[in-house]
């Protein structure tokens, strides 16, 4: 399902073999990458050839459905305590995004009840939760465009869009929701060092999306909104603890910060699967480390000066306090706390 503002997936399941555009590659390169058993998977979540929140939870519900039968035809009598397994080498392969966790969680509660061979059952399941993404999406599209007044500009970071979802975008929704009721006068995009989501693949999404967008490093958005330029920050989020805290792409924080301390609203857009009511606060969050290479080199070149040390936290958590709108499939949460959260998560 696409339509003329969203042309773009990143995940497909195609002729019973799992298909992802390599985002490593883009935007030079459009390459579709076939995997064919779970270990080639959990490696392309890890090596972020599928990367976002939503999108990794899609894609390791598809290689749970791999699994499955590769476990299944090698022992069709005991296959499940290999496909526990296998769902822990998914599970693991990145810590922070919990709709992973989730989408594991998922299939294997299905596999339990499930007699003979489990893959029709799987993949009806995984189609499902893609499609759920997506319908969630234009929802929270709807619900977010709703507190933007016309004539605003807004800043968003990292890529929230197609790429990191089952399609439309988290935060990246919501601003193609304003944008086609007409109320966005310009959308800016962090470029989100050390990655460049943002350069790389925000901005590739809303020029194929006929969406004008405008870069700018992301040392430069404290100076944007002491201009007065924008009026929102949107961003999505890689798991939500129950007062409210977001944990979302490095570089978030300090979005919130110089947000609050200008006057100009925080959005944070995301599915009911991200939000993890097990986690009393961010600071229990699981921060993932990235490898230095992200910061010593740019497209395999060395930038740096030899013998530097790195630190990667690909990462932060921005406090609930920060916040001002929390938008959920399931409604929006404004000001959000434990209270307003378990309202909602009910
Ligand atoms: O490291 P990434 O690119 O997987 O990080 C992605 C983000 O931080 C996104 O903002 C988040 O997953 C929300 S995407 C809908």
């Amino acid at each position: 399902m696409t339509d003329s503002h969203d042309q773009v997936r990143a995940v497909a399941w195609v002729d019973g073999s799992l298909q992802l555009l390599d985002q490593r590659r883009l935007p030079q390169f459009e390459e579709i990458m076939v995997l064919e058993d779970c270990k080639s998977v959990a490696d392309a979540i890890g090596d972020m050839v599928v990367r976002g929140a939503p999108a990794i939870g899609i894609t390791a519900a598809y290689g749970a459905v791999i699994a499955a039968g590769a476990c299944f035809d090698a022992h069709p009598d005991n296959w499940r305590k290999d496909f526990k397994l296998d769902l822990e080498v998914l599970r693991q392969a990145r810590p922070t995004a919990v709709n992973l966790a989730w989408a594991v969680q998922r299939m294997w509660e299905a596999s339990e009840t499930l007699e003979g061979d489990p893959v029709p059952a799987l993949l009806e399941l995984a189609h499902a939760i893609y499609k759920q993404d997506i319908k969630a999406n234009h929802t929270m599209g709807e619900l977010g465009a709703t507190f933007i007044n016309s004539g605003s500009a807004v800043l968003t970071h990292c890529n929230t869009g197609s790429l990191a979802t089952g399609g439309y975008g988290t935060a990246l929704g919501v601003i193609r929701s304003a944008w086609s009721a007409g109320k966005l006068t310009t959308v800016f995009a962090d470029e989100t060092r050390p990655w460049l989501q943002g350069a790389r693949l925000t901005a590739w999404e809303l020029v194929k999306d006929d969406i004008p967008v405008t870069l700018l490093v992301d040392g430069a958005a404290a100076y944007l909104m002491k201009q007065g330029k924008i009026q929102w920050v949107i961003v999505g989020s890689d798991r939500i603890a129950s007062n409210g805290d977001v944990a979302n792409k490095i570089g978030t924080y300090s979005a919130a910060v110089v947000a609050r301390h200008h006057g100009v609203k925080f959005m944070v857009v995301a599915p009911s699967s991200t939000v993890d009511m097990n986690i009393s606060a961010g600071d229990d969050i699981p921060i993932e480390i990235r490898p230095s290479a992200e910061v010593l080199d740019v497209a395999g070149i060395a930038v740096a000066a030899d013998g530097a040390q790195v630190w990667n936290p690909a990462f932060d958590v921005t406090p609930a306090e920060l916040v001002d709108v929390i938008v959920t499939e399931r409604g929006v949460v404004e000001q959000p706390d434990l209270a307003k959260m378990t309202a909602m998560m009910v």
